[in-house]
């Protein structure tokens, strides 16, 4: 398994390529099964995720051609096309090492009228079950079994009536794969309380690219007409806002100044507020944010929300960039049961922090020190790479498979902007 060795200090100076976003592409790509025509992806992140993603689709019967990129080039361009599928279900083997392999679920049953798909278990944030996603199929008709750690939905006589989805809390994922099935359904179907994510507005744009009608986009009501079906289109992934202010967090704690090209700041104001209101200078310009730090950090406290709050994503580099702040911080983790994993990795890197239920003070140190820690999923990841950009010596993150599930080419982008950075493979 690969590590990453940070030799910490650097002040961090210079541009950053920001990548198409992850959470947009992973909602995106199933997209194109509810056509018989070619979707084709522009500005697709080089990920993980996306080529697990692929293989799914692959199995599905769609196929999955990357064209005309140049290694240099930062996103590919992926045409998909599903023009007859060999089969409805997603298997546990991939779903469990993927849980965004649920996306197919909506879409499955859009096109073929049912989906056979393994339930995803839990992973290292949270037990993240998919009973809203359940409720929400049945609500616009659907028939759902539950058998041997599989979910089978159908839809009598194979096309979906529609209905009134009212989610009784906000869910990204759940929201996604409604909009998904709907857009082909028999009738109508309204979601309320939908999920206003930036990836949920993008979901939506892609949709009606292809021929969906949908009204109340970016708002929590969408309303949609069922369409007997849907065209191919050509649709570019919005740029990924988690990793502009992840990127954000790791200049601010290195005192340096970096511009994120291609972010998407109307994407970003809570955090581009909370970094504001450290004490961190953040100039928006013509397609790309700059964000400088050279005072002190201030201590703030934050509360994960859904969008447009604060996003629970971004809550551990928030975390580690606090760790330098003149006085306690107190961060409040209000989406995910267990998304701290990240706390005694840094303490080990001399963080004080103390976690109390679903809140963690942040005191704030004079300086972190290098050591070896271990990643434990994809944002806790990054916090401890940013710590280690700041601490005195060398950092050792093992276990970085994590990070290269969300984040494009990191060495590389780090590098390029003066950090001491470099991985290891261990073959
Ligand atoms: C999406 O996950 C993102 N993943 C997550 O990003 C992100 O943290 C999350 O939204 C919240 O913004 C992708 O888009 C691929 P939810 P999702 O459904 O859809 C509970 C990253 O780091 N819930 O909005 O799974 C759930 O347990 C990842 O890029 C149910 O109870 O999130 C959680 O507590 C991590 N039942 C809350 O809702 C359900 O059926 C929000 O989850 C579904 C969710």
């Amino acid at each position: 398994m690969d590590r990453i060795l940070i030799r910490g200090g650097n002040r961090l100076q210079g541009r950053i390529f920001i990548s198409g976003a992850k959470n947009a592409a992973l909602t995106l790509m199933p997209c194109a099964l509810l056509t018989d025509e070619p979707l084709t992806l522009r500005n697709l992140p080089r990920l993980a995720d996306v080529d697990s993603f692929g293989h799914l689709l692959n199995q599905l019967g769609a196929s999955t051609a990357i064209e005309g990129s140049r290694p240099e080039d930062f996103g590919r361009v992926m045409t998909i096309r599903a023009g007859r599928l060999t089969s409805t279900e997603a298997p546990y083997d991939i779903v469990r090492k993927m849980r965004a392999s649920i996306l197919v679920l909506g879409p499955l049953i859009g096109r073929a009228g049912e989906a056979t798909v393994s339930l995803p278990g839990g992973c290292a944030i949270g037990n993240r079950p998919i009973d809203l996603h359940l409720k929400a199929m049945e609500a616009m008709g659907a028939e759902i079994e539950l058998a041997a750690g599989y979910v089978k939905a159908v839809a009598p006589g194979g096309r979906l009536p529609g209905g009134r989805v009212s989610f009784p809390v906000v869910s990204v994922g759940a929201t996604e794969n409604a909009l998904m099935a709907a857009v082909t359904a028999r009738g109508g179907t309204v979601i309320e309380n939908a999920a206003r994510e930036p990836e949920i507005v993008d979901l939506c744009n892609c949709l009606v690219a292809m021929g969906a009608s949908i009204s109340g986009i970016g708002t929590e009501t969408l309303e949609i007409e069922g369409r007997d079906r849907l065209h191919g289109a050509t649709y570019a992934v919005m740029p990924d806002r988690i990793e502009a202010g992840s990127y954000a967090c790791a200049a601010a704690i290195t005192g340096g100044s970096v511009e994120l090209a291609g972010a998407e700041a109307n994407d970003m104001r809570a955090t581009i507020a909370a970094l504001v209101e450290a004490g961190v200078s953040v100039e928006e310009g013509k397609g790309s944010i700059k964000v400088s730090a050279d005072g002190p950090l201030r201590p703030i406290t934050l509360s994960t929300a859904p969008f447009p709050g604060f996003a629970t994503d971004m809550q551990a580099q928030f975390m580690a960039m606090l760790c330098k702040a003149d006085g306690a911080s107190v961060l409040t983790e209000t989406i995910f049961e267990n998304r701290y994993m990240h706390v005694p990795e840094l303490a080990r890197m001399g963080a004080d922090i103390t976690v109390t239920g679903r809140s963690a003070v942040v005191r704030g140190v004079a300086g972190l020190v290098g050591a070896q820690v271990m990643a434990t999923d994809l944002r806790a990841s990054m916090s401890l790479i940013i710590a280690g950009l700041a601490a005195e010596g060398e950092t050792q993150v093992s276990r970085v498979y994590h990070l290269d599930r969300g984040y494009e080419r990191l060495e590389e982008k780090l590098s390029a902007v003066g950090a001491d950075i470099e991985r290891i493979g261990d073959g």
